[in-house]
């Protein structure tokens, strides 16, 4: 059987699209590793220093250069993803407030997309529909959900990113999130589970690694306690019902990122707008 990750048939074309799947890096065997994320959501866990923003900044580059995906980040270090700053819709920096906002505008949003699908007869998007697929990044869920504002603010937070990680999908919201406490208390079982794809940088330990990745991994020798501290960016990934498998994510250096984000800010800022279904409808 041919692993789901296995390179793709893309055609060639004059723009990339989030309908194909993305280059992350290659596996243990130097093959290529691309992951589809279109309907998908992926969650990121690892150590400090683990590689999870580097991996972050490599997916939201390929999606900033695709003409068919709008990006609202959440950062909550500020400087992780703000580069991208120019090729987001929405950019949330240290600030629960504004967070919460963002994420119940992501949810208008969704809730408008269902309503439409309903009335065509449909139950996903698809390229043909108006609105755009919205890549939703955040970088270190714990920033919003335990270290910034009171309990009741973090709370709702988390009530409506589990919303949109359980909901998004069909209507074209992709969310992809981060965070280096991979602990019960950030992610929940039940909220790991809704996200079809996992990847697990270095952990402290097998529990951690089993937090990402799905209870039972690292009894079977999966950890990414077992990756080498040196190796940043390298880690198990695991996709719907699959395997975990070793990767060694792409890396983007500050001056790629750079080059990248004012070329695709460039892009976005003097294409032919599609008509404001997305997220700048609801504002
Ligand atoms: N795929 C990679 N290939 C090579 N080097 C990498 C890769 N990913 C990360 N690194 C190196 O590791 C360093 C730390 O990576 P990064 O900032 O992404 O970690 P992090 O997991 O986000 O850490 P923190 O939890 O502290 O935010 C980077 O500055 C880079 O030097
Ligand atoms: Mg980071």
């Amino acid at each position: 059987m041919s692993s789901p990750f296995a390179r793709p048939n893309i055609p060639v074309g004059p723009s990339m699209s989030i309908f194909d799947p993305l280059f992350l890096g290659i596996d243990e065997f130097g093959h290529p590793v691309y992951l589809p994320l279109i309907y998908r959501n992926l969650l990121i866990g690892g150590e400090p220093g683990a590689g999870k923003s580097s991996l972050l900044n490599t997916i939201i580059g390929t999606a900033a250069l695709c003409t068919d995906v709008r990006l609202c980040l959440l950062d909550g270090k500020l400087v992780e993803l703000g580069l991208w700053k120019g090729c987001a819709d929405v950019f949330v920096g240290p600030d629960l407030d504004l967070a919460i906002l963002t994420l119940e505008r992501l949810q208008t949003v969704m809730d408008n997309r269902y309503t439409f699908l309903d009335s065509v007869r449909r139950q996903k998007f698809i390229p043909a529909d108006v609105f755009e697929a919205i890549l939703v990044a955040i970088d270190e869920i714990a920033c919003f959900s335990a270290t910034m504002g009171d309990k009741k603010d973090q709370e709702r937070f988390m009530v409506l990113l589990r919303d949109l990680v359980a909901r998004g999908r069909a209507v074209g919201i992709i969310v992809i999130a981060a965070t280096q406490r991979p602990s019960s208390d950030i992610i929940l079982p039940s909220l790991r589970d809704l996200f079809a794809w996992r990847f697990a940088g270095r952990c402290t330990n097998d529990v951690s690694s089993d937090i990402v990745l799905g209870h039972g991994w690292a009894a079977k020798g999966y950890s990414s306690n077992t990756v080498d501290p040196q190796n940043q960016g390298c880690g198990f990934l695991i996709g719907e019902g699959g395997t975990p498998g070793l990767v060694k994510a792409a890396y983007l250096t500050n001056e790629d990122i750079i080059r990248v984000a004012d070329y695709a800010a460039w892009v976005r800022r003097t294409r032919a707008a599609k008509p404001t279904t997305g997220l700048r409808a609801v504002a």
